[in-house]
This record gives structure tokens, C-alpha cells and sequence, in this order.
């Protein structure tokens, strides 16, 4: 799957892993996507921990309710904290919350790549953050906000439920919906 709208509309979370592991070249690739989002103010105030090694996974998996399957590799998306708190305070702070924005948009740049190389994965928030930041040896001004499960699906993903576009679009002014649907 090459086009990215494709990419894009198809994309589901995937939560059951085949047990094959993914080779070094695609998982250099999708990282390579996941650090290109865009950041604020260009501060690229992120960390990532990627983690391949089995037993580590495994381990991983047991402080992250959140993945389930096992997928051949978890990438914990972080805050990096040190390029935000050296600012002035109220410009700290805002960066900071801008920050945890941009960590998303790069989870998102990963799912994406990984479904466009016909893997998946799942952003998963649940996960325990002390117990991780042990088992990583994350220091404190690194700031895990999600676990990014990746791997070959072990059979295709249901589509989840979407609420329709015109109901969450407004066009021009809040509320207002277009008269009609769109020109064929
Ligand atoms: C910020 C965030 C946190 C999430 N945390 C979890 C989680 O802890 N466990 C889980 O199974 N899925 C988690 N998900 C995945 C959502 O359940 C999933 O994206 C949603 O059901 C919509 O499905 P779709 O991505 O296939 O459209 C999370 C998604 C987001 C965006």
C-alpha cells in the first residue's frame, strides 16, 4: 500500500501478533517516519526507548495492561523534559503541554508507517509508569506518555466504529454542516 490517503483511511489498531519478527531495515524505517513529525517550535523535546529483545517484551508487557498479543517490538514514546523545563516559566510550561502533542503526532507517523509496510500496532496509555521507568532505566526528566506495541498482524483487524465526518465537521462556523453532500 503505497498512497498515503489509503494508508491513511485504512489504518486500525492492531492488537494480535503473528510471532514474526520484523527485519532491522523496516524497523529503521518506521522509525526514521516516527521522528519526522513536526515539532513545536522545532524543540523536538522527545525520547524514545524502542525495545526488540524478547524477554524484555515480555517484561514490558507485564506493567502495560494496554498490549495485548505479543508484538515483536514496543516503542515507549516520552517527553523529554530537559529541553522544555530550561525555558522561562510560563513558556515552560506551555511547551511542555505542546510537547506531548508532538510525541503523539510521532506515535501517529509510526502507526501509520508501520500499516503502510503491512504491520500494525496500538498507542496503549495504560501502562505502569514507575514500573517501566525501572525496567527501561528512564531517567526523571524523561516522561513516558505512551507504549507503542508493533508487529505482523496474525490476521486482519476489524475496523473500528467512526463517528460520521458530518457530525464531527462543522464548515466555516462551529455547528454549521454543508447543505449538501459533496459535488460528485
Ligand atoms: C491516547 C491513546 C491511548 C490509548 N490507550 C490504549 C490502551 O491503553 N489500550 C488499548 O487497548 N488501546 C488504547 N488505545 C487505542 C484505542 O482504543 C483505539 O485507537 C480506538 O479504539 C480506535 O480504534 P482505531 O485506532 O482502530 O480507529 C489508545 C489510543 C489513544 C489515541
Amino acid at each position: 500500500m503505497s498512497d498515503l490517503l489509503d494508508v491513511m483511511r485504512s489504518r486500525t489498531v492492531l492488537r494480535n501478533y503473528s510471532g514474526k519478527p520484523v527485519d532491522d531495515i523496516v524497523v529503521d524505517d518506521l522509525l526514521s517516519a516516527m521522528v519526522s513529525a513536526p515539532t513545536a517550535s522545532n524543540k523536538q523535546a522527545w525520547s524514545f526507548v524502542v525495545v526488540r529483545e524478547p524477554e524484555r517484551v515480555r517484561r514490558l508487557r507485564a506493567f502495560s495492561p494496554g498490549i495485548i498479543g505479543t508484538p515483536a517490538l514496543v516503542v515507549v514514546a516520552c517527553v523529554d523534559r530537559s529541553r522544555t523545563d530550561r525555558l522561562p516559566g510560563h513558556i515552560s510550561r506551555k511547551i511542555y503541554e505542546t510537547s506531548r502533542l508532538c510525541v503523539a503526532m510521532a506515535v501517529e507517523n509510526l502507526l501509520l508507517a508501520a500499516h503502510a509496510r503491512g504491520l500494525g500496532g496500538c498507542p496503549v496509555s495504560s501502562f505502569r509508569e514507575a514500573a517501566v521507568r525501572t525496567l527501561l532505566g528512564i531517567p526523571d526528566h524523561i516522561e513516558p506518555l505512551l507504549v507503542v506495541p508493533v508487529g505482523h498482524p496474525a490476521e486482519a483487524p476489524a475496523r473500528s466504529d467512526r463517528r460520521d465526518k458530518n457530525e464531527v465537521i462543522s464548515h466555516e462556523i462551529w455547528g454549521q454542516r454543508p447543505a449538501a453532500g459533496p459535488a460528485a
